[in-house]
């Protein structure tokens, strides 16, 4: 182990087995007797691959993955919850680990009883325990609670207990696995100040979080696991962005794969298609949408701008009669709900005389001003005077916006053109 190393984790790999229900069925298990089929009933599946890492003495590191990637497993293996199947993890000193809600704890006992218990598990003598009984009790807050049986607990009470004996057994290696999302406001902030006290104090923590802003805060250095391999590691914005990297292609193979399969109005549909979803569409139908395409620089089809790119939406239309003065109607959304902006061709003053029969218009974007994330897209035929629709299709178009290289801003909804000057002495 080099020096100041505390965690070493070596060619880590752990696999788990997955059974599969019906071979667990007598009836299958008879059949397979019978016909002396062997049956596997279950598959071996391996959550973590080969993991190295190298944790100093006062390090802070973040390990961040999607769901299911491997965080927790890695944590419960440097925790001797679980045990590797290939390769090592060495410690030294002693742990404290705040992995699942309530793990080691006894739902008749009392807080007060669970100090003692949680206390042992960690690794503390019955006087460790004593000396800092007080304190825990007082930081978690639940002094009215604590000689009440813990099964009578909420989920904050829970954390609040299993954060407080973790953090005032005074560890050396603090593990924590996204737990602090569970307590109150006030709670989170206490948690994060005594966090920063044991930075300073050299302790080693390793943090597992989606929170990628507290991540980044916090951390010296990140871990990003992806599928149980350790995918990118390094400076926190770093792997932050590789992670976001990572998230986006894969939301782009998914929103390809979900417009090809049931988005034909993302595309003119063709004539003897009848268009998608219409539950969000409505209209009295005289002149209709019949496709949407985002289109990039070289007039190309395409679903992933990047901020700042250039953009085009073409809105296919047909009439079946002639109607005067239609205004056509755009709007963008946030996914989560935000709406961003609504123009319309009345609003921009771009009055259109009439349509009839089959045509397209363009709204044209110069520079994307939005920030990194999955945007829904809504497209509308109105007439004059904006309150009848002839044909609305509420958020059922979908485009995701990347990071460029040119603009790196991620915090907000907007990229808004802009300077900084410094004037100093
Ligand atoms: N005891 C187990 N038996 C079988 N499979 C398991 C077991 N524990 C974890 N897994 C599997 O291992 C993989 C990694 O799980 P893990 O809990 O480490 O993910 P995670 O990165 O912590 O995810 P999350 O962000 O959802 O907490 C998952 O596919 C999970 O189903
Ligand atoms: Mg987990």
């Amino acid at each position: 182990m080099m020096k100041n190393t505390v965690i070493d984790v070596r060619d880590l790999s752990k696999k788990f087995r997955i059974y599969h229900e019906k071979d667990l069925n007598l009836k299958y298990a008879f059949i397979n007797f019978l016909t002396g089929k062997k049956s596997s009933y279950y598959d071996e599946f391996w959550a973590l691959r080969n993991i190295n890492m190298d944790i100093k003495k006062g390090e802070t590191i973040g390990l961040i993955g999607e769901n299911g990637s491997g965080k927790s497993t890695l944590l419960k293996l440097m925790s001797r919850i679980l045990f590797p199947d290939e390769g090592y993890v060495y410690t030294e000193g002693k742990i404290a680990a705040l992995i699942e809600i309530g793990a080691g704890f006894h739902s008749e006992l009392s807080g007060r009883e669970n100090i003692y218990i949680n206390g042992s598990i960690l690794g503390f003598k019955k006087k460790e325990i004593e000396a800092s009984l007080e304190e825990i009790i007082e930081f978690s807050g639940l002094e009215r609670f604590i000689d009440n049986p813990i099964k009578t607990y909420s989920s904050g009470m829970y954390v609040r207990l299993g954060f407080s004996i973790a953090i005032n057994v005074d560890p050396d290696i603090l593990l924590i696995d996204e737990i602090l999302a569970v307590g109150d406001e006030n709670f989170q902030k206490k948690c994060l100040q005594k966090i920063d006290g044991f930075k300073s104090e050299g302790k080693t923590i390793i943090i597992v979080s989606h929170d990628l802003t507290t991540v980044e805060k916090m951390c010296d250095r990140v871990f990003l696991l992806d599928n149980g391999l350790v995918a990118s590691e390094g400076a926190p914005v770093d792997v932050i962005s590789d992670y976001h990297k990572i998230l986006f292609e894969k939301e782009e193979k998914a929103l390809r794969a979900e417009q090809i399969e049931k988005m034909p109005a993302a595309a003119p549909p063709q004539e003897d298609e009848s268009p998608a979803p219409e539950a969000n569409r409505w209209g009295s139908k005289e002149a209709e949408i019949t496709g949407i395409e985002f289109l990039d620089e070289r007039n190309e089809k395409c679903d992933v701008f990047k901020t700042g790119d250039f953009m085009k939406v073409r809105i296919h239309y047909e009439a079946k009669e002639r109607i005067k003065k239609p205004v056509f109607g755009i709007a963008f959304y946030r996914e989560d709900g935000i709406h961003i902006n609504g123009p319309n061709t009345k609003t921009s003053n771009y009055d259109i005389e009439h349509i009839e029969g089959k045509g397209y218009i363009e709204h044209i974007i110069n520079s994307i001003p939005f920030l990194p994330d999955t945007y829904l897209f809504t497209a509308s035929i109105y007439d004059y005077s904006c309150i009848n629709a002839y044909d609305h299709w509420e958020r059922c178009f979908k485009f995701s916006v990347v990071e460029s290289e040119r603009i790196k801003e991620r915090y907000g909804v907007f990229y808004i053109p802009s300077e900084w000057r410094h004037h100093g002495q």
